[in-house]
């Protein structure tokens, strides 16, 4: 019989966890155990995973010795306190939160860019899952850095609100009937109405007047691309989507480029969907083609009437999928395969 893993999902019952466990389960992960790990209020509800009844355990209380591989979804903090206890115990995390993805010793990896680097989890036991907007953007910039090199890119995103976590889906759904009826909203979760509205903001603001989810881009993308020259300028929006986070991207190439030749990188591209018809409705979009699906689908390819070396895309993905849950999963899975 092939071996079998014991699994942990930290976040078990937030957005993120919950499609780790729909994960696990549809891809058929050979898990043997699954433990369902969140705070002592979630403690003692139950959930199903692969026909069975899985009870929700207490994360504080839990022997990370039962488990070898750990994926976490519970926030920075929590994984900041948590995943090296993990590891030392010999669980190997997958952590899907900004805590350890600047540390040059911890791998930060899309399977379809870098899994090689998935070898480096020995140094502490930890494996960084990188930031959703990365994730999607890097897939589809892969092929094209591959062929001819970029230089710079400018990009614009439009990221649904599951990627704040539940009570933000919440908020949306709350304001948006509130405000049909003719009601007064309330303002918990972002610091301005979000629903028929869109936020130039997410995450902190910094010292140079970037916020901190789009300076992750910036230093995500030389990390994973192991390149310090390629030159990211992104600004990030939130708007009212639940699922899946849209992307205008502007790329400047090293050289030319033609929109035929991005077609044909795309055949064989891993977890690629071209979708670009040129007509109506000819194109993905978040709630349409990307909410609920795994690929990264690439709509507008152009090139940039503006610049000689310019090539524009439409990228759009589920956030909580490929942005976080997939490729958690999938890392496991290459984890597996050839290291544990
Ligand atoms: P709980 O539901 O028990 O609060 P989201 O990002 O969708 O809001 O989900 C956050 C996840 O992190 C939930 O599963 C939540 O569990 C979990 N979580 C939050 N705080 C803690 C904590 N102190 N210990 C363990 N899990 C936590």
């Amino acid at each position: 019989m092939s071996k079998k893993y014991n699994v942990a999902v930290v976040g078990a019952t937030g957005a993120v966890g919950v499609t780790m466990l729909a994960i696990l389960e549809e891809r058929g992960f050979p898990v043997d155990n699954v433990y369902a790990l969140a705070s002592s209020r979630s403690a003692g509800k139950e959930i199903q995973f692969n026909d069975k009844t899985i009870v929700i355990e207490d994360l504080a209380e839990f022997d990370f010795k039962k488990a070898q591989i750990g994926l976490f979804s519970a926030g920075a903090s929590i994984s900041k306190v948590y995943a090296p206890i993990a590891a030392e115990a010999g669980c190997v995390v997958i952590d899907n939160t900004s805590q350890f993805r600047y540390d040059d010793h911890i791998p930060l990896v899309v399977p379809e860019v870098n899994p090689e680097k998935i070898a480096n989890y020995k140094d502490h036991g930890i494996i960084a899952n990188p930031n959703c907007s990365t994730i999607q953007m890097l897939v589809a910039l892969k092929p094209i850095y591959d062929a001819v090199g970029i230089d710079r890119l400018n990009v614009a995103t439009y990221q649904a609100v599951s990627g704040t976590g539940k009570e933000a889906i919440d908020e949306l759904n709350q304001q948006s009937s509130d405000i049909l009826n003719d009601e007064i909203i309330s303002c918990d979760v972002y610091p301005k109405q979000i629903a028929f509205n869109v936020l130039p903001h997410i995450d902190v603001f910094l010292d140079n007047g970037y916020t901190k989810e789009e300076m992750k881009m910036v230093w995500e993308t030389q990390k994973i691309m192991g390149d310090d020259n390629i030159k990211v300028n992104p600004t990030a929006v939130r708007v009212p989507v639940i699922y899946g986070h849209s992307e205008a991207i502007h790329l400047e190439t090293k050289k030319k480029i033609t929109v035929q030749e991005v077609n044909e990188l795309y055949k064989n591209a891993p977890g690629i969907t071209v979708l670009d018809d040129r007509n109506d409705g000819g194109y993905a979009t978040a709630a349409t083609e990307s909410a609920g699906q795994d690929p990264v689908f690439v709509s507008r390819i152009r090139e940039d009437i503006s610049h000689p070396m310019g090539i524009n895309l439409w990228v759009v993905s589920d956030n909580v999928r490929k942005g976080a849950a997939l490729n958690s999963v999938q890392i496991a899975e290459i984890l597996i395969q050839k290291y544990i």
